[in-house]
Formats: C-alpha cells, structure tokens, sequence
C-alpha cells in the first residue's frame, strides 16, 4: 500500500542500523522532539531547574527522574473523545494529557560530586521517584507536540511522589500485614515506588506497575522473622539505599510491613486531579511490569500484567463487574470499581512439541483467587494477593524469561507478551522447554565485534496469545512464539518465518504497543547485540507479518520504554531513560550528555514524526 502522508504505521522507511552514537536516531525522513525532561516545571511554582542547586521540595514539583511508561489520553475539545478511547485509537485532538512514569534514580548521574550531603542525595533521589502528568498540545508540525508552557493554565499537571497518599484498594485492605505505625488502618501509603510500564484503561486512567520496589528497604536491626519466606521470595533482603536515615519507615526492622505496601498496581485517573491514586490489591503483589485492560466479550475487563524476574510468571485478572461505556460520569464511577473485585489467574503454557519447527502450543489461566474465594490450598484470599508469587508457586505454572509488558491487540483479538531475557535459562535448576527454548544465545561485545556464544536467553522473545473459549476471559489459550529475538545471522532467532535477511537485529525487548493497523512496535532495554537500544516496528498480519525494522536508536546506555503510537500514527511517543548508564558513569565523565542541553545527561520524553 501507498504509504500516507505522516502515518507511521503505513510507512515505508530505511531501518535505523546498528550504532553507538549519543543521539536519537529516526529513519531518513523522520524527525524527532523532546518533549519533556527531567527537572522541567511540572507544577505551577515549581522553580528552575539547577542541577547544584536541587532540593526535594523542588524534585516534587519537577518532571521526575528515568521516564518509563508513556500515556498521552485526549482531552475533550475539538474532536477529541476524552479519556473514553484508548490512546492509540483516539483520532482527532489537540490537546491531551501525558502520564508518565519516574522509575527509579542514578544518583552518580543526578548529583555533581561535593555538593550534596549523603542525606540530601537520598532526599532529591527519594523525590525524584513517582508519576507526572502534564498537559500537552499540538505543535506547529504535524505529530510534534509539546507541553503547556503557562502551568497557571495546566490545572491537570501532577506530580505524585513519596509523599502523596494513595488509597489502597480490594480484597487486602486494611490487612493486619498492611499496618504500620504511621498507617495503623492499612489502608493508606505514601507514595509509588518502581514505577515501569503501564497501560490506560477504557475508561480512561492509567495504571502503572510497581516493580523493583525490594530495593528500597534497609534492617539495620535484622528481619522480622515471620515474614523470612515471603521477603526471601520478593528479594528484601534488608540491603538498601539507606533511606531509612532519612524516613524511618524504610528501615525494615521497625516497620515490617512497609514492604508490603509497595508491588502493586496502581490506578490514576488524571482527568481528576484532586482524585487519590489507588493500590489493587486485587490485582496481586509481584515485581508488576505494567498491565493492560480489554474489554472481553462479555463485557468484563480483563487486565494482562507480567512479573518481571528471571523465572516468573504471566497473570491475568477478569473483573466481576462489566464495563460501562455511555461515557458519562456515572459509568465512569462504575468503571473505577471494575479493578476491584474479580479473578487473579496465572498462566501456564504448554508446547505440542518441537517437531513442527516452532515454539507453540496450548495454554491454561489457573484461577488463584476470586475477591471473596481463594482457589490456593492453604492461603487465604489476602495472603493471595499480598503473596502472589507464593501462591502461584504452588499451582505450578510456567517459569518464563522475565515478563515485561503484556498487551493485547485490538485489532487482532491477541495478547503479545516480551520476555526479556534470562541469564539462568538453560541452568539445572531452569531447563529450557518450547515456552523458553533458548538456553544459549549467540551475543556481540561491541559493534562490529563477531557473534559469540553465551548461555542462558540473552535476546528474549515475543509471545504471542490467542485467546480460546470465552475471548480473554476465558481461561484457555493458544501460543506461539511470534519472535526469537537476536542478530537474525544467529541460528536461533526467528522472525515468525519472515526472511531473516530482511529484518533489523533485536535484542531484549522490553515494552510492546500497537499502531492502529494492528502492527506490533517494540522498545528494547539491554541490548547484547553492541548496538545502543531503541524502538522497532513489525506488522502481525499479511505477508510482512515478522518485518522487523528499526525505527529509533536512543542515546548511549539509554533504554526505549513506552513506546505509543497516537494521533491517527502521526506520532510516536516513547521515553529515553537512563541516558549515560553504566557502572563507571558519574556526573563529571558521562558516557552520555543527551538531549545535550547540559554537560550531563537528562531522561526525557520524545516524539517522532514525518518530517514537515
Ligand atoms: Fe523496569 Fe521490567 O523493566
Ligand atoms: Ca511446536
Ligand atoms: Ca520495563
Ligand atoms: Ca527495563
């Protein structure tokens, strides 16, 4: 088909090669922003950033560090929908909101050495964590877009941070492993911790996953020794980044069940600025990636959500309640409630043998607890939710390499998954099988360097399901394994059977979002390949289906995240996080000093478009 003026999904394009430069990098043709910043006024007040001058009460009016997920929800005006549409979907708008995740912090990156006292580091680091929103417009050329400069005029920007309250919700609320000192109802924390993908909901808020939150706690005193299999389980190992020296509820021999507090979901409806975030707990407690809501067949939400460590599993949660779409407030009131009771199943995949050639077979949703019943011997329904991953242990599902996002396709009708990678695949205690079959890959040192063997799955892959009866939400399921991901000159990768000579090198693929052609675009973190990270298209369907072609390289030590295809596909929204990482970087000698606006690195947001 003839490409259409702007439409990044139709394009035809020269793939984006291999490369280490410090930029952002699109195809010929294309051009590219950013957006927003670390450090940039989110907040009316919020001052200037100065990177010798930083404070937390600042970093808490600021963008935040390590962007990751992206969500950009209409606002309603001159055909716009609102936050009924999903983002991809939405046609027509100028305006919008854009919801983004802060990750975590690199203080050898944020700090000038000498400046700052340990204790002040930790402060800003602590404040740096959590979610933006701001407001965002159309600029002149079409698919740019930047933020509202006048915050007097940007009543929805929000910054939530360690000190914002979010309620928690469902099932465990209020559970006795829930309370602490400062909260004796365990029913409100303060802040999000960890925050990786996302998705937004049908109804128009965004969720955003908790994930590495085990990092945070310290136990000077030791750990509480009722909780020693349910910390060993989640890594809280009582070493942390001492920010119990500055907030004593991270100190874990005192309150022992702050840790509890953090790993869920979180749910922020951005239209409501005054609206407190809320923490699913029916949603379970895992080192969450992201989820992602459809609505099924009969009406119920169905939210897909990854557990990204090495060896962990798929979930899925189907609501009790049914969507409302009439769009008004009452339905939207309705729609808050669907995240709050239901189903939490986990999957468990099995292969039909790998005598066809490909990974692929059949798969089963084990149910592990509804909001009133538990499904787990031995477990009640909040010891479920609040151990997730103890719960699923028993119910024997598949081990897989690192679920990261989980998303369904709209046009399609099937759910993509990216597993990351696995260093330990292929060890005695994690045998490969036809979900995982890659125990030894074939890796780069640095560009140009040959190909060489590692073991365990260095690349990962991109699963694909096909909801059975009763659409997704019902509990069986087909698969395949749409990508082995790698340097196609390596014998294990496969492209789903699309000729290996025409499709860019890939590696660990990180975050999956659709264009509204149904095409598959991922963003990679971690590379092995040489190359610097970046953003992929690869269509689903028709002879192309398996295309895979390089759209975005990031800045040196950068990862892609929340890649977002919106505006009619005029736009690609995704984050460049983490410019300048790496294990010897410091402020003075950055590997990095992308978007070059400083001598020293900034996370930042950007989109990419058709040249004017
Ligand atoms: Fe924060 Fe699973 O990546
Ligand atoms: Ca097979
Ligand atoms: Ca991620
Ligand atoms: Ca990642």
């Amino acid at each position: 088909a003839k490409p259409m003026g702007g439409d990044l999904a139709r394009a035809a394009f020269a793939p984006v090669g291999p490369n280490k430069r410090d930029a952002v990098t699109v195809p010929r043709g294309f051009d590219h922003s950013v957006v927003i910043s670390w450090g940039d006024r989110v907040v009316a007040g919020a001052p200037r950033f100065d990177a010798y001058a930083q404070t937390p009460e600042a970093a808490k009016t600021q963008f935040g560090y390590n962007c990751d997920y992206v969500g950009v929800l209409p606002l309603p005006g001159k055909g716009g929908k609102g936050g009924q549409q999903y983002g991809y979907l939405a046609r027509d708008f100028d305006r919008a909101l854009l919801v983004v995740n802060h990750e975590y912090t690199d203080e050898n990156l944020m700090f000038p050495t000498g400046v700052y006292t340990a204790d002040q580091v930790k402060a800003i680091a602590m404040a740096s964590h959590g979610m933006s929103v701001v407001q965002i417009k159309r600029a002149e050329v079409d698919g740019d877009w930047l933020p509202v400069s006048d915050l007097r005029r940007a009543r929805y920007n929000r910054r939530l941070h360690i000190d914002t309250t979010f309620v928690v919700d469902g099932p465990a609320a209020g559970d006795e492993r829930l309370r602490t000192s400062a909260d004796p109802t365990g029913t409100k924390v303060l802040g999000t911790l960890n925050n990786c993908a996302g998705g937004t909901t049908p109804w128009g808020t965004v969720l955003s996953g908790e994930e590495n939150f085990n990092q945070y706690f310290d136990a000077p005193d030791g750990l509480d020794e009722r909780y020693t299999a349910q910390y060993a389980r989640y890594g809280i190992s009582g070493k942390g980044k001492g920010w119990n020296t500055v907030d004593p509820r991270f100190d874990l021999s005192a309150e022992p069940h702050e840790p509890h507090r953090f790993g869920w979901i979180v749910e922020v409806d951005p239209f409501d600025p005054d609206s407190a975030p809320r923490k699913h707990t029916m949603l379970g407690r895992f080192k969450h990636e992201g989820a992602n809501v459809v609505i099924a067949e009969n009406g119920r939400a169905v939210a897909y959500m990854g557990d990204d460590e090495r060896g962990d599993y798929l979930y899925k949660f189907v609501s009790a309640g049914t969507f409302d779409d009439a769009g008004s407030e009452r339905a939207k009131r309705r729609n808050l409630r669907l995240l709050s009771a239901g189903t939490l199943y986990v999957a468990r995949l099995t292969g039909d043998g790998a005598e066809d050639g490909v990974s692929d077979g059949t798969g089963e949703w084990i149910p592990l607890c509804s909001d009133t019943e538990s499904f787990v011997e031995g477990m009640s329904v909040a010891d479920v939710l609040l151990f997730t991953r103890l719960a699923a242990d028993k119910v024997a599902p598949t081990r897989m390499d690192r679920p990261e996002d989980v998303e369904p396709n709209l046009v399609n009708g099937k759910v993509y998954a990216a597993l990351t990678n696995n260093s330990n695949r292929g060890a005695a205690a994690l045998p490969t099988d036809e979900p995982n079959p890659v125990g030894s890959s074939m890796v780069r040192a640095s560009l140009g360097a040959p190909l060489t063997q590692a073991s365990g799955n260095r690349n990962g892959y991109v699963l694909e399901m096909t909801p059975g009866r009763g659409g997704h939400a019902g509990t069986t399921f087909t698969w395949d394994l749409m990508l082995v991901c790698g340097d196609p000159a390596a014998q294990e990768t496969y492209f789903a059977g699309f000729d290996k000579s025409q499709v860019s090198p890939i590696s660990c693929p990180d975050n999956v979002t659709f264009s509204d052609d149904g095409s598959l675009w991922i963003s990679t973190d971690g590379n092995v390949l040489g190359s610097n990270d970046g953003v992929f298209r690869v269509p689903t369907s028709g002879p192309d289906r398996g295309k895979v072609e390089q759209f975005v390289t990031v800045p040196r030590g950068a990862e892609a995240c929340g890649p977002l295809v919106t505006d009619r596909n005029r736009s690609l929204f995704f984050a460049v996080q983490h410019p300048g990482e790496a294990d010897t970087a410091t402020f003075e000698a950055p590997q990095s000093t992308w978007p070059h606006t400083d001598d020293f690195p900034r996370p930042s947001v950007v989109v990419a478009f058709r040249r004017a």
